[in-house]
Order: C-alpha cells, then structure tokens, then sequence
C-alpha cells in the first residue's frame, strides 16, 4: 500500500516554531511530528510515502532520508511550485499513487496526532464498498473544523461542510483518509480543495463513508491545541506503553522525558511534561504542561506552565513562564524574568518581563 501526506502550507499559526523547521518536522512528544505518522503507516505494511510538499522541500527530505533506512519504507517527494490545496497534490502525484494494483492509498494531513488506528480503517473501508473513508472525530468546538453529518449505523455520509459558520454537527473531519484510485480522477490538476471541492461531490453521490476514530485525536497545528494534544498523547502513552514515561518522587502524572536529558535535585515535574533530547533541567525547577524541546537549559528555581520552550535556548534562574508562552529556537530569557504569554521569535535575549501575550520580533 501507499500513503500520501499533505505536508504543504507554511505553518504560520505554529510560529515561532515554524520559523526554524517547517511544522512536520516540529517536535512533538520528543520526534517529528512527521515521523508518527510514518511509522504509524510502516506499522500497518504502508511500503511507499508520498510527501506532498510545497515548502523547505530540501530540509524535509535531508532530514527524512535518514529515517528511511532506520524505518524500512521508500519516501518520495512530489514537489509543488505553487500551493495546491489539499487536494490538487493528490492530481500532481497521480503517477507515483497508482501502482496499478487497484489498492487504496492513505492521505494524511501532516498536523494531526492520534492513536492511528489504521488497520481498523482498512477493514472499515473494505466492509462498506464505498469509494472513500474518512477518519471523523468529536470536538466541542467544530466550526475551525471540515464538519460531517453522517449516518450513525452505515456511516454512510450525507454532509461535508468545511469550516461551517452555523452549527451543522459535531463531528469532524479528522484528516485521514482512504481512498479508492478512482478518488483521483474527480481532481483535476490545479490548486482545489478536497474537503470544498472532492468530498462534497463523493458524499452527493453516497460514497463516501466515515468511520468514528477510536481513541485520542488533535490538530497540534497551533499551540493551544499543541499543548492539549500532549496531555492525550501522554494520556494514550500511559494507557498503552506506560514504561516509556518516568517514575519518581519528583514526578506528578505523565511526564516523557528523552533519557539524554539532566534533571537536577528537588525539581518538582508534571503532569504533561516533555522533555527533549540533551536538556538541562537545573536544582528546584517546576514545570508542568509544558513541551522543552531539545537541548534547553533550565536554570535553577525556574518555574514553566502551559508553555514551549524551542530547541537550545534557556530559561533564567527564577525566571517564570506561563500562559501559552512559545520562545522560538535559541531564545535567552534571562534570570527572574517573567513571560505570560510572550511569543518570542527565534535568536532573542529576553532582558524584560513580557507582561500580557505578545509577539516579541
Ligand atoms: N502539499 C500541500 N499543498 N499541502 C497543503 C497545502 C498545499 O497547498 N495547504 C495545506 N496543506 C496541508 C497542511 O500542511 C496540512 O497537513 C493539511 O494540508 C491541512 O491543512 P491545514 O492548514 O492544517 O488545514 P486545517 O487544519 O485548517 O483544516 C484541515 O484539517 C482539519 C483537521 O485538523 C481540514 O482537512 C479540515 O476539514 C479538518 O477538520
Ligand atoms: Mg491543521
């Protein structure tokens, strides 16, 4: 089987982070988010990923190449020249999707976190004969959503609003799909819309069918929802593979941390914590609800909330950051300064408090 992921747009609601890496390649749990969805795909006997890229096409395949071997799957690159949409790269990939066997491919959208259940959809997918399956989900709040009124018992699908402005439903498009190759001649080749232009028709015409998705789901695309998805990620971990999380007198709920990572006396860490690859975590820190990617400094007494801390920058001593703050990469906040939602753009000394959530150029 194939798999396409739509790894296009230029990630601006997840800057400053997307400011140094393009956003699949934004650490999420301490790996690309990427690469969960590769392995994800390798897992259930996916041979070919397609990367559907229109930007930085050179750092997402330098940094890939290496996992191909490490993860036994081919990764190709379908190159844009102008952004496609969602579904025109689907049309400009055509050749490298069909492999002439009739089977299905997977599409993913490159910024949603889940347990994958994918073997689940394949069978799905199988058992109603339709020419499409989407992965639908729950939320509180759908209207930022692709939005589907589905038949409860077939999942047969009657309705798919993108981004509705008046209540429609509840359930949502999740970003992962299945599609059968015929799927591919309803797009022409020109920046379109799957979810405005392909997936209204198919539902029209019934065959396009939606399978609830079992288990945790986020688009971590922004960083309030990027911060959600780790507790539910971590909450899944715990569930699933709970000795990939730390134990200890220090430690309060789930909290991940790489095994390269210092962490000094009397911190106290937790819940929903995530610790990168080579960090510093100095005597009587605090953190919790908070991703630190790798090789952060933490220096002592310093307290972290509900925030993100960039790969190699620190955070003074009895410095406090809180309120969805994001230091972009290589940030200094220097000691006892006081971040409450600052949003801090890359290579930045932080001599002054941020007082109230602003962008700091
Ligand atoms: N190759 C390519 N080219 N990819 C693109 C382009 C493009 O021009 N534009 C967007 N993408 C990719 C994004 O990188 C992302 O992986 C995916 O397509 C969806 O784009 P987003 O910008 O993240 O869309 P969204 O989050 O507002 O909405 C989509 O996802 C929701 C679930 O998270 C829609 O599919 C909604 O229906 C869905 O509910
Ligand atoms: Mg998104």
């Amino acid at each position: 089987m194939k798999a396409l992921i739509l790894v296009g747009g230029f990630g601006t609601r997840l800057r400053p982070l997307t400011l140094s890496l393009p956003k699949p390649l934004v650490d999420f749990a301490n790996k690309p988010m990427i690469l969960h969805q590769i392995e994800a795909l390798k897992a259930i006997g996916v041979e070919e990923v397609v990367l559907a890229i229109n930007y930085q096409p050179e750092v997402m395949l330098g940094f890939l190449k290496g996992f191909e071997e490490k993860l036994g799957i081919k990764i190709v690159c379908s190159r844009e020249y102008e952004p496609m949409g969602t579904a025109g790269p689907l049309a400009l990939a055509r050749d490298k999707l069909l492999d002439g066997s009739g089977n299905p491919f997977f599409v993913l959208n490159s910024d949603v976190i889940s347990e994958y259940p994918l073997k689940q959809m394949v069978e799905f997918h199988k058992s109603h004969g339709g020419e499409a399956s989407i992965m639908v989900t729950k939320v509180d709040e759908p209207s930022k959503y692709g939005v589907v009124v589905m038949d409860e018992a077939s999942g047969e699908v009657q309705r798919f609003v993108e981004k509705p402005q008046i209540f429609v439903g509840n359930k949502i498009n999740a970003g992962i799909y299945l599609l059968n190759p015929e799927v591919l001649d309803r797009i022409e080749l020109r920046p379109t819309s799957i979810e405005k232009e392909v997936f209204p028709k198919i539902a029209q015409e019934n065959k396009l069918f939606a399978m609830v998705l079992p288990g945790f789901w986020m688009d971590v695309g922004q960083p309030k929802d990027y911060i959600t998805g780790l507790r539910l990620y971590l909450d899944s971990l715990r569930k699933n593979h709970p000795e990939k999380l730390i134990k200890g007198a220090n430690v309060v709920g789930n909290v991940l941390v790489d095994e390269s990572a210092l962490i000094g006396e009397g911190c106290l860490i937790g819940p929903d914590v995530c610790i990168g690859q080579n960090c510093v975590i100095e005597a009587g820190v605090r953190l919790s609800r908070c991703t630190i990617m790798r090789g952060v400094r933490v220096k002592k007494h310093a307290c972290i909330s509900g925030s993100i801390v960039g790969w190699h920058s620190t955070v003074g001593q009895w410095a406090r950051v809180e309120n969805m703050t994001v230091l972009g990469e290589d940030v200094h906040l220097c000691d006892e300064v006081y971040s409450n939602g600052g949003v801090v753009l890359p290579h930045k000394e932080i001599k002054s408090s941020i007082l109230k959530p602003e962008i700091v150029m």
